[in-house]
């Protein structure tokens, strides 16, 4: 599973591939709003550009979801790393800062030692349990026989 390594809160949260950053943040009880989020926020429209984190690290390229239309029009004044918490799907493991606009006394020392600690790489699809995809391996071998069995039959017909 792909775990979100939130630096400034020194945590790290497990979520499945594909689920949204700042469904899992609320989730897990990060503080992901600053003081004009918690105020007032658009609930996961892309609206209020109060929910931004900056991504520090990934473990592989593409970990997350591409940045939407909404993102680019909305920050496009920010850094590249930085994205809406709401629009975005974890896919692998991330590093992640939240509230990348407020100060953090150690944040170079924080974000290094963060990066330090590997990072898993987590699956690109949800989890199998281990008795289905045992049956399930067999069924393809049988059906892949077969469709090979199939094609040559209908190859020789044609
Ligand atoms: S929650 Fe409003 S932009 Fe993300």
């Amino acid at each position: 599973m792909p775990v979100i390594r939130f630096v400034r809160e020194g945590r790290d949260v497990e979520c499945y591939p594909g689920e949204n950053l700042r469904e899992v943040a609320l989730r897990e009880g990060i503080a992901l709003y600053g003081l004009k989020g918690q105020l007032g926020n658009c609930g996961g429209c892309g609206q209020c550009i109060t929910c931004f984190v900056d991504v520090v690290g990934e473990s592989s390229p593409g970990s997350l979801s591409g940045r939407t239309a909404v993102e680019e029009q909305k920050l496009r004044r920010r850094p590249q790393s930085w994205r809406l918490a709401c629009q975005t799907l974890v896919q692998q493991s991330v590093l992640v800062l939240t509230k990348p606009q407020t100060g953090l006394g150690d944040l170079e020392q924080k974000v290094a030692q963060a990066k330090a600690e590997p990072l898993p790489a987590g699956p690109t699809a949800w989890p199998v349990v281990e008795s289905d995809a045992d049956e399930d391996e067999s069924a393809e071998e049988g059906s892949e026989k077969a469709a090979g069995g199939e094609t040559t039959t209908s190859s020789e017909e044609g």
